[in-house]
């Protein structure tokens, strides 16, 4: 496998969850980083604000065609992950979730042909798979996706394969399946049980639990989804980022319940979201023959520095607290 240092890469949505610990483990590793961040007013970086020295930040959205082409100038690997990345967002805005994946991908792949990037990594979705059987899930599982917000992955997707097949653009389908840990966004089932056990309510569970998820902590996705910018045999395929460990959702929150040792009930709602499959656990043995490589940091252990994170930082998500 070759190196990351010194290669001039470019991450879109840089200050989002997974995107910081991407931004993280390149700096780790001697990469210059462009960090494409969308537009805002404020011009407040929410999660790589730590690693600002470390950075390039440039504000930008990846539905703008020109100014796509113009950043990937000079760049040798595009870190895509740039997306709305929320199911039930998809569903009330279903036209806004799927524009920006098939608009913004497409506008990164002209991008890349024109200016010959090296390598383009796009994070995809275990809910490409959609409804599946409960069984671990390989890279050639037919895809079904069930919300808007998977179809525009699936469509992202596909662009990157049509690009490989008709250009010969050198990209890399990679699907992440639950990826957790501080940062991530406070409506997401993890921290949403933890606020819910710091606030002394009852956990509101979607279902009756036992759906079934697969968990990796963030640092150690980042670093499985930067070593596909440099390893050998993935061109033009797809690598599912995913432990392979099934945890059923009323596992998750008896665990937390337990580190926290709240004294909350956890209440059944028996109606999965809509657009939610039942059972998301990887097959992780092509990901881990590819970089060889196996994730560093254990459930109790990633659960319990989520948990400390987001009771340290309880004033940043106040103002979420009626939401979650
Ligand atoms: N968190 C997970 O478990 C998970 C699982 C599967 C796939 N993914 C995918 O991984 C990526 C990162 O996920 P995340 O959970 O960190 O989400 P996130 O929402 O924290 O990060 C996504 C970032 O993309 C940015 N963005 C949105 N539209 C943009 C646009 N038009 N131009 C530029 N930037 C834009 C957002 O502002 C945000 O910062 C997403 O593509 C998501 O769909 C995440």
């Amino acid at each position: 496998m070759e190196s990351l240092k010194g290669r001039k890469v470019l991450v879109t949505g840089a200050d989002g969850f997974i995107p910081s610990y991407v931004c993280e483990t390149l700096v780790q590793k001697g990469a210059r980083v462009v960090a494409l961040v969308r537009r805002n007013s404020s011009s407040v970086l929410k999660n790589i604000g730590h690693l600002k020295k470390d950075l390039e930040v440039v504000w930008a959205d990846i539905q703008d065609s020109s100014t796509m082409i113009r950043l990937t100038k000079g760049v040798e690997i595009i870190y895509h992950l740039a997306a709305n990345s929320h199911v039930a967002y998809s569903i009330l805005q279903p036209v806004e979730s799927f524009t920006i994946q098939a608009v913004g991908t497409i506008n990164i792949l002209e991008a890349a042909r024109i200016n010959d990037v090296g390598r383009i990594i796009h994070a995809g979705s275990a809910e490409e798979y959609g409804e599946t059987r409960d069984t671990q899930i390989a890279e050639d599982f037919p895809l079904l996706p069930r919300s808007p917000y998977a179809a525009g992955k699936v469509a992202a997707d596909r662009l990157m394969y049509s690009y490989w097949c008709s250009y010969g653009t050198p990209v890399v389908m990679s699907r992440f399946f639950g990826i957790y840990g501080p940062r991530q966004s406070a409506e997401k089932a993890i921290p949403k049980f933890i606020f819910q056990c710091m606030d002394g309510q009852d956990i509101s569970m979607y279902g009756d639990g036992s759906q079934t998820r697969d968990f990796m902590y963030g640092t150690d996705a980042g670093e499985a989804y930067a070593e596909l910018g440099v390893a050998n045999n993935v061109v033009g395929g797809v690598v599912n980022i995913g432990t392979g460990k099934k945890y059923p959702i009323l596992k998750v929150a008896e665990d937390i319940v337990r580190l926290m040792g709240a004294k909350v009930k956890i209440a059944k709602d028996m109606n999965l979201k809509p657009g939610e499959a039942s059972h998301l656990v990887a097959n992780p043995t092509l990901l881990q023959k590819t970089l060889g490589w196996k994730p560093v940091v254990s459930w109790e252990d990633g659960l319990s520095r989520t948990i400390d994170f987001f009771t340290k930082n309880r004033a940043r998500y106040a103002d979420l607290a009626g939401r979650v």
